[in-house]
């Protein structure tokens, strides 16, 4: 027995110098693991012992994997047994903005500083898993938990999601990248059958996946609760072991999402690796969990003793934990993190300066001086409301977050600042919303007459965390502002035409009332900081510099899944059919010539950029080359900004239906007022491809192409015509 011991821990590094071991001596050293570990040691591996740990193996010295949610800050702990929270005092933390926020940055640098620093975090905490980044696609405005992926473009979730990943795992912590995939609604989300065509799957839903795996080398992945193709995503044959595990060569752990599993069978052979959260009473939120009856609990122990598994299914899955275990806990270098620091607290306003999208200006009124002669009327229960609260699993326990008002009671000293609630939605609540103490009358009735006695009237409302709000479990009910804002607004115009409104949420919403309102700012969900960042736009601080990451349809017959009735969006409870195929988002509008309130990759800025000298460095390529497209970029306004130049292509006359543009590259240049700068995207030939599902093969059709260069889906400022021949250059 000690002979065992002694092998293991050498085996497990116990002992060993303090570099982190080489792949090859990692594959070595769970080489000589496995055959000590017993079949039921290999199993228990497989499944939970707790809300969010799995179990080790202690004889051996091999560590539990601890888990947490993600993704836009590590959460309280959980109790043991329960979704209780567990009450702890040493487990607040810092809060970063919502994903979606973080696209809107189109920043790729600054997505590896909020993985470096939620790594960070998540390391201190003592977390080997971080549950997330989110890259489902934005498919519909009423996915309640759009707030937490990064948008509707597969190119631009791509580029963000492979640093935040980089950044995370170099704490030792694995990123999980979820929910994979097709999880685009949470109507019905644990059991609606997506069909979808191959097409779209490899064109939309699947490239960031893809690029999280190979180029993130993303160490755990989540599955989607949703079904595709008549198999739940947590045990799906097509999506793991062909398309994750074979092709892209995934050698990560596949985690279920919690009580994301429904067979054993499936479970042991369709590529699952973890088996988390299950209900062990047939439901998944079931307060009995008895973690024996997993299905890759004693279920799979039985069919492997029974030989109806083989053992080398099993030996694969402990095979994977243990790489993540070498990856994350035995990693000697695993550096200790921290956690609440000032440069985490700077990351989180910064990332919330350059995603905040400014999508009106009329009369420039923002910024809003700070004047001493002047009232600013602050109205709208989002002006106050703690928005970590609420929405599901992402829920955080920040150490403080600055709210809209604080924020900017403390960046405005000389001018005079009111406020009135205007509103009242209830308290934030996961699967229910609590009854408003409040008067809706005399809510409203006391926010007219703040605004009529101020000179100007700063709207804070929007969405937030409640059920059917932006919020995981439930879709969005209505497109159009709840709680009786919409009326609000037109009543605060109507003795205060100096409105600007701040729109706190995670998702488009309607907009009838947008001609009453002078000045509109997208200002999402942005965790610790949200008061602080929201007042460096509204003063001028900062310039803004974010474009919106998913169109808004004026109305929602205008979104693509919309436009072909219940079977394509929600589904009738058993399937759904994505009817738009790969016109999704911007493609929809562009194709299909509907023009959206506000465009994808939209967003204004205090000062003027002129994009000019735009042009390809050849116009004819072959299929093995690149294109570089160079531009000039001046700042023509008094004021430093930053510019994102984002270049689409399109097909002219191709065999297969496309969309009209898809976003290929992009570039955000910082410019001092006057200056001028050159840049460049690169794009290969390759990325020109579309998914030919006929022979399951990418394809780059020769012919000629439009390169559209602008600084936004729908604001092109040059087209440029190019020609790809069929051949390869040598
Ligand atoms: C969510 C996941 C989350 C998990 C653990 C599930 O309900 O879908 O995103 O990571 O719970 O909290």
């Amino acid at each position: 027995m000690k002979k065992v011991i002694l092998l293991a821990m050498i085996c497990l590094g116990t002992w060993t110098s303090k570099a982190q071991y080489s792949e090859k001596e990692i594959e070595a050293k769970i080489d000589s693991i496995l055959p000590l570990l017993t079949l039921k040691e290999k199993v228990a591996m497989c499944h939970a012992q707790s809300k969010f740990s799995s179990p080790g193996v202690s004889r051996l010295g091999i560590p539990e994997v601890w888990m947490s949610d993600g993704p836009h800050g590590v959460r309280a702990e959980i109790s043991w047994d329960s979704w209780n929270y567990a009450g702890w005092t040493n487990d607040s933390i810092t809060a970063f903005p919502a994903l979606t926020c973080l696209a809107a940055s189109f920043n790729d640098s600054l997505s590896y500083a909020y993985g470096v620093a939620v790594g960070e975090e998540a390391r201190y905490r003592e977390k080997d898993i971080l549950l997330g980044p989110g890259v489902n696609i934005y498919r519909t405005p009423m996915n309640g938990r759009n707030f937490e992926y990064m948008g509707e473009d597969p190119y631009l979730a791509s580029r963000l999601v492979v640093p935040y990943i980089k950044g995370v795992q170099k704490n030792g912590v694995a990123a999980c990248v979820k929910h994979y995939a097709l999880n685009n609604q949470e109507r019905w989300r644990d059991h609606i059958n997506v069909e979808v065509s191959d097409r779209a799957l490899y064109e939309i839903y699947l490239p960031a996946f893809k690029a999280a795996v190979e180029e993130g080398e993303a160490w755990s992945i989540m599955g989607a609760y949703n079904q595709f193709r008549g198999q739940h995503c947590c045990h799906n044959e097509i999506l793991l072991n062909n398309i994750l595990k074979n092709d892209w060569g995934f050698d990560g752990v596949v985690v279920t999402d919690w009580g994301g599993a429904h067979d054993t069978k499936e479970s042991a052979l369709h590529g699952l690796d973890i088996e988390m959260g299950t209900g062990t009473n047939g439901l998944t939120y079931s307060k009995v969990n008895a973690y024996e009856n997993y299905y890759l609990a004693g279920p799979f122990l039985e069919m492997l003793e029974n030989k109806e598994v083989e053992e080398s299914i099993v030996d694969d899955k402990v095979r994977r934990i243990l790489r993540l275990i070498y990856r994350t806990s035995l990693n000697p270098n695993r550096p200790l993190g921290s956690v609440n620091t000032t440069a985490h607290h700077e990351v989180a306003r910064k990332v919330a300066q350059e995603g905040i999208v400014l999508l009106k200006n009329k009369e420039d009124i923002f910024p809003i001086k700070d004047e001493t002669e002047i009232t600013i009327a602050v109205i709208g229960e989002n002006a106050t409301r703690m928005m970590t609260r609420g929405g599901g699993s992402s829920e955080l326990k920040p150490q403080f977050e600055v709210s809209p008002l604080e924020g900017i009671k403390a960046r405005y000293k000389n001018a005079k600042i009111t406020y009135a609630m205007g509103y009242a939605s209830g308290a934030p609540a996961y699967a229910r919303v609590n009854p408003s103490p409040y008067d809706a009358d005399s809510l409203k009735s006391i926010a007219i007459d703040v605004a009529k006695k101020a000179d100007l009237v700063l709207f804070v409302g929007g969405l937030n965390k409640n059920h059917h709000q932006d919020c995981e479990g439930g879709d969005r009910k209505i497109y159009n502002l709840p709680f009786g804002q919409e009326a609000l607004i037109d009543e605060l115009y109507a003795v205060n035409k100096n409105l600007g409104v701040v729109m706190v949420s995670g998702n488009a919403v309607a907009m009838p009332w947008l001609s009453k309102t002078k000045g509109l700012i997208q200002a999402w969900y942005l965790g610790s900081m949200t008061g602080h960042a929201l007042a460096d736009v509204v003063s001028g601080d900062v310039n803004p510099s974010g474009k919106l990451p998913f169109s808004f349809p004026k109305k929602l017959e205008d979104n693509g899944a919309y436009a072909f009735g219940e079977i394509s969006y929600p589904g009738d409870s058993i399937m759904q059919e994505y009817k738009e195929d790969i016109l999704v988002g911007y493609r929809w509008h562009d194709t299909k010539k509907i023009a959206p309130e506000f465009a994808f990759g939209y967003g204004l800025s205090y000062t003027d950029f002129s994009i000019s000298n735009i042009q390809s460095d050849q116009s004819i390529y072959a299929a093995n080359e690149a294109i570089t497209v160079s531009f000039d970029v001046k700042n023509e306004g008094g004021i430093t900004g930053a510019e994102v130049v984002q270049v689409y292509t399109g097909k002219i006359k191709s065999k297969v239906p496309r969309a009209l543009k898809e976003l290929k590259g992009y570039q955000k240049l910082a410019i001092a007022s006057g200056a001028s700068q050159p840049g460049t995207v690169t794009i290969n030939v390759s990325d020109l491809a579309y998914y030919d599902d006929s022979i399951s093969e990418w394809v780059v059709e020769p012919g000629d192409y439009y390169l559209y260069v602008g600084n936004a889906s729908n604001n092109i400022t040059k087209k440029i015509r190019i020609s790809i021949s069929k051949k390869s250059r040598s």
